[in-house]
């Protein structure tokens, strides 16, 4: 995730384009990998809070692509039905529901007309999230509040509906965390704390339900190219071309390791792979994707 500077850097950058430096990215992801032929997940129910854009939105279509039935929510109806069209063009099954994870009555509607139409749910991807980066003495009350309600009141809502529909048949629940878990950045206090309380629900979740077939874990993302830090970093109306490069730019002294941030849908990756047959024993942790971000000390 961006940090305070990191707002500044990226302004650096675009202004280097119009100086017309060179700016091209370090590194570029891998072309999308194929999963025709693919089915771990077919015939599942999988259900993800904020799928109306970046890695949500990547992870519905992947988890589709690989033949779930996948039931989603966000806030944008426009992009829901957007998403729900790609996912059915494409040959899948998909199910947009309007909820807000602040609100628990939003959240219990969502479980209830979701187990109504698939019979049960098999894997709960809780995802949704918001970021703001402001040193923490400015930051307000409210902000503070709209934020913790997201991020973590958003994933306690949405588990304490979807445990008691997934205990015993073995159900699986990801969260969507942070690399900044292992770090702090400048500006990020209230991010990072949010981020840190997973940690905690996914632990303890683990310990609580290992006993009645459900395992529960966490997905640790570093910076991915999503709407989030571009926004963040006062990117969202600018051209793609002038984001790319100043991402690019960022990423060479920001991302150890590869130098680049992920695309959504290597992030999917990961929590499919996550989420496969194969990760019978995967309880209780929290995992670190983040092209070396951690490593660097
Ligand atoms: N991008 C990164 O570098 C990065 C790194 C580490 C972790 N993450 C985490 O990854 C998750 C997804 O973020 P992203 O990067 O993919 O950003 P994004 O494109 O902004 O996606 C955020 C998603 O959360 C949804 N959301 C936000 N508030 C919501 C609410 N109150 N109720 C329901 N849905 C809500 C948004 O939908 P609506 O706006 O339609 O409601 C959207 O679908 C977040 O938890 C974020 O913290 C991101």
């Amino acid at each position: 995730m961006l940090g305070a500077a990191a707002a500044g850097t990226l302004a650096g950058a675009a202004i280097g384009i119009t100086g017309g430096m060179a700016l091209a990215g370090a590194g570029r992801p891998p072309a999308a990998p194929v999963f025709e032929g693919r089915r771990r997940f077919a015939d599942q129910v999988v259900m993800i809070t904020g799928a109306t854009s970046g890695i949500g939105r990547a992870a519905a279509e992947a988890f589709a692509a690989e033949g779930a039935r996948v039931v989603f929510c966000g806030r944008r109806e426009a992009l829901g039905a957007q998403v729900e069209n790609t996912i059915r063009e494409a040959g899948g099954e998909a199910l947009y529901i309007r909820a807000d994870v602040r609100e628990k009555d939003d959240i219990d509607d969502f479980v209830r007309r979701a187990v109504a139409q698939f019979g049960g749910i098999d894997l709960a991807l809780n995802n949704a999230g918001i970021s703001f980066s402001k040193p923490l003495h400015e930051i307000g009350a409210d902000e503070w509040d709209d934020l913790q309600d997201t991020n973590v009141r958003g994933v306690f809502l949405s588990m304490r509906a979807q445990i008691p529909h997934m205990l015993d048949r073995g159900g699986q629940i990801i969260v969507t965390s942070s690399v900044n878990i292992d770090g702090a950045r400048p500006g990020l206090g209230a991010y990072n704390a949010s981020k840190r309380a997973l940690a905690g629900l996914v632990q303890t979740a683990a310990l609580e339900y290992a006993g009645r077939g459900l395992r529960v874990n966490g997905i640790c993302p570093g910076a991915t190219d999503t709407e989030m830090i571009r926004r963040q970093a006062g990117f969202m109306d600018a051209p793609d071309a002038a984001w790319n490069a100043a991402i690019g730019l960022w990423s060479r002294s920001n991302v150890s390791g590869l130098q680049r941030v992920a695309a959504p849908r290597e992030i999917a990756a990961a929590i499919l792979n996550m989420a496969s047959p194969d990760m019978s024993y995967l309880n209780g942790s929290m995992i670190f994707v983040d092209g070396g971000m951690t490593a660097s000390l």
